[in-house]
């Protein structure tokens, strides 16, 4: 065997076995996410001091688990993991292929989650770097990227948005729109599925989250996703008693 292999091998037995990643046994979590090769990056993760323990699933989406996890210091983590079978690959590479930043020109699929994964981290620095509030990445290794956790000191997470209302819409609904505008103008990026599932309220802070799918202003279909995310927005806040045009709002943010 080659001596790489059975090092990573024996270490993610030791680390099984010490049940640093006890989630592997927990059914809550789903253990399909953990295949070998997630498991090695995890173990990486773990053994380079960016997390210490898994402890249990903040969601299950289509593409990804958000799981939680513990540092070592005892702060929140959250971890998101791409798993390679369910991740739509269609769409992967139509928004990778028009972004200057990626060279990937692979019909791989794990390639393409990994660039995926790395966009996400990207998009997130470039997003914080310009002064809107996201969860600040820490890392992205392969499939996994670990980032700040936004919610209690206990531990529980921000709702999203869609399942509790803020108590001032109106202002909610600027923070949101100024974040857009900032989004645009200073890291040039447009969300590309901004919605009231992809905010979480946060003590009534707007945080912008899942920022994978998210294009540079120059991709092709950086306009159409900016038109989609107006439309999207509105329609959310007007559940909650805020009204707003399409035109008025896209002036606030292209200026
Ligand atoms: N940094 C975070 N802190 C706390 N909770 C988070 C954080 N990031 C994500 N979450 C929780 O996990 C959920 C899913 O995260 P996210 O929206 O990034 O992925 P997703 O929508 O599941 O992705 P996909 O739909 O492509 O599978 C969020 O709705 C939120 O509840
Ligand atoms: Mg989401």
């Amino acid at each position: 065997m080659d001596p790489k292999v059975s090092r990573a091998d024996r270490d993610l037995r030791k680390m099984l076995s010490e049940k640093r990643i006890k989630s592997v046994e927990d059914r809550s979590v789903g253990s399909e996410i953990f295949d070998q090769q997630t498991l090695k990056t995890l173990y990486k993760m773990a053994n380079s001091g960016y997390l210490n323990i898994l402890n249990g699933a903040i969601s299950t989406g289509k593409e990804a688990n958000v799981l939680k996890g513990i540092h070592e210091d005892g702060h929140f983590l959250a971890v998101k993991i791409y798993r390679i079978n369910t991740s739509d690959f269609k769409k992967m590479q139509y928004y990778i292929q028009g972004d200057p930043r990626f060279k990937v020109r692979t019909t791989h699929k794990r390639q393409l989650v990994y660039a995926w994964v790395n966009k996400e981290y990207r998009n997130l620095k470039r997003s914080l770097e310009a002064g809107i509030v996201v969860p600040k990445p820490i890392i992205s290794q392969n499939n996994v990227l670990i980032m700040e956790f936004i919610g209690d000191d206990d531990g529980n997470p921000a709702p999203i948005l869609r399942n509790k209302a803020p108590e001032n819409p109106e202002k909610a609904f600027e923070s949101v729109v100024t974040s857009m505008k900032k989004l645009y103008h200073e890291a040039k990026l447009v969300h590309g599925d901004l919605s009231g599932f992809n905010i979480l309220n946060n003590n009534e802070e707007m945080v912008i989250i899942d920022m994978s799918q998210s294009v540079v202003v120059d991709h092709p279909i950086s306009r159409e996703l900016l038109e989609r995310d107006i439309d999207n927005i509105i329609l959310d806040f007007k559940k909650f008693g805020v009204s707003a045009s399409h035109e008025e709002v896209k002036q606030k943010i292209l200026g």
